[in-house]
């Protein structure tokens, strides 16, 4: 077991602070760093079947280690899952589980068991404390920080949700090692989103190791995840709600959005984002903001590391219907996330002609 690499990351809330554990082989910690952060005695472990098969025996072995009571509840993590049906769910097992506000609710999984198992703990007797315990890359460097907790309806994603800030965050890098390599992919396209809007220090190094990074060696991982739980942390702290800069975190995801949905969401969220942000890099050099060099060194990175970045061809109009312009709100701006050069970005108004100009894909 390595746990050499151990390392922290405050997130700054004023008294919703906590702190974000970076560590490799690290379940034995786990329990102690639970004590250390809530009042709880019980510990309701919300996982799915699959994650639950591989992770839940070292984790409540942990828990169980420092006196904590644990009660196990599984719930099936696919996307179309994220919904209200499942938090209903959630609610029946923590009233069964005699849950109070004396209890916390501990996320194991990727960002669909975050946002739903947050929203419940959110939302149940007015919220009582959580945990996550991200197991994919994207729920490590994005989901799991942040407060923000949801779920789907069958009219959109994400429509109905709470902020509600984790007491902890506990990443295990090991359990990267049985995660997909695509999904693998999808975490790294906000880890490059993170370092081209915010640190062009950490996108150089990027650039240097992503090779080396996307194959999960330990050292380079545990460096760049860190980084990248520092950036979002960073800018969540400043904008909690997010009024102004966490807006900046939305690069590469109007197209994003718009690909996926005109996808079925078959594609996952993360590829769709890297060809999110190619393209709103190379609209923010048409319209003067980046220089040519910027989009080139960000495409590069991507397709380096194995995302794509090629828009699919759907017809100019089904990517204005899915990014929300129609007939009637032509006239209306779009806040679209520019790049201004590597490591920094704005949010500007847009018109819908500039985002997606007649010329679109007549390349
Ligand atoms: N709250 C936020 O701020 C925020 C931010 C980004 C995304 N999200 C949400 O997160 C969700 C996507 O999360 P995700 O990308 O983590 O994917 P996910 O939760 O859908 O998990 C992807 C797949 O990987 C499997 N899996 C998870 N961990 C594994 C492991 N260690 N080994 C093997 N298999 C594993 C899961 O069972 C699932 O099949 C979306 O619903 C999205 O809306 C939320
Ligand atoms: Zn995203």
């Amino acid at each position: 077991m390595n746990t050499a690499v151990h390392s922290r990351v405050r997130v700054s809330l004023a008294s919703r602070s906590y702190d974000v554990h970076i560590g490799s082989g690290n379940w034995e910690k786990l329990g102690p760093a639970i004590i250390e952060s809530t009042r709880s005695e019980k510990v309701l472990v919300v996982t799915s079947p699959e994650i639950g098969r591989l992770y839940r025996r070292p984790v409540v072995k942990s828990l169980q280690g420092v006196g904590l009571k644990c009660k196990r509840i599984d719930i099936p993590d696919r996307d179309r899952n994220k919904n209200l049906r499942s938090v209903s769910r959630l609610y029946d097992a923590f009233l069964e589980a005699e849950a109070d506000r004396s209890t916390v609710v501990l996320a194991l999984g990727g960002g669909v068991i975050g946002d739903m198992a947050g929203f419940a703990s959110a939302t149940y007797l007015r919220g009582i404390p959580f945990i996550q315990v991200p197991t994919t890359l994207l729920a490590m460097v994005d989901a799991s920080i942040g407060g923000k907790t949801g779920v789907n309806l069958r009219q959109g994603k994400n429509l109905v949700g709470s902020f509600h800030q984790p007491n902890l965050v506990w990443i295990n890098l090991e359990t990267l090692q049985s995660l997909p390599r695509a999904q693998v992919l999808a975490g790294f396209a906000e880890i490059i989103k993170h370092a081209v809007i915010w640190d062009r220090t950490h996108f150089r190094e990027l650039e240097k190791t992503i090779l080396n990074a996307v194959d999960l060696e330990p050292k380079v991982l545990s460096g760049i995840v860190r980084r990248s739980c520092e950036i979002k942390a960073e800018v969540v702290s400043k904008d909690e709600n997010e009024q102004g800069l966490r807006m900046l975190l939305n690069f590469g995801h109007t197209i994003g959005h718009a690909i996926e949905s005109l996808g079925k969401y078959k594609l996952l969220h993360g590829h769709c984002v890297a060809i999110g942000m190619v393209y709103a890099a190379e609209r923010s050099a048409a319209l003067g903001y980046a220089s040519a060099k910027a989009v080139h060194r960000l495409r590069d990175l991507l397709e380096r590391s194995g995302l794509p970045s090629e828009l699919p061809r759907y017809p100019r109009r089904s990517y204005l219907d899915a990014i929300g312009v129609d007939k009637k709100r032509r006239g209306s701006k779009i806040n679209f996330v520019v790049l201004e050069r590597i490591g920094k970005a704005k949010t500007v108004p847009l018109s819908p002609m500039k985002v997606l100009p007649q010329s679109f894909l007549k390349r």
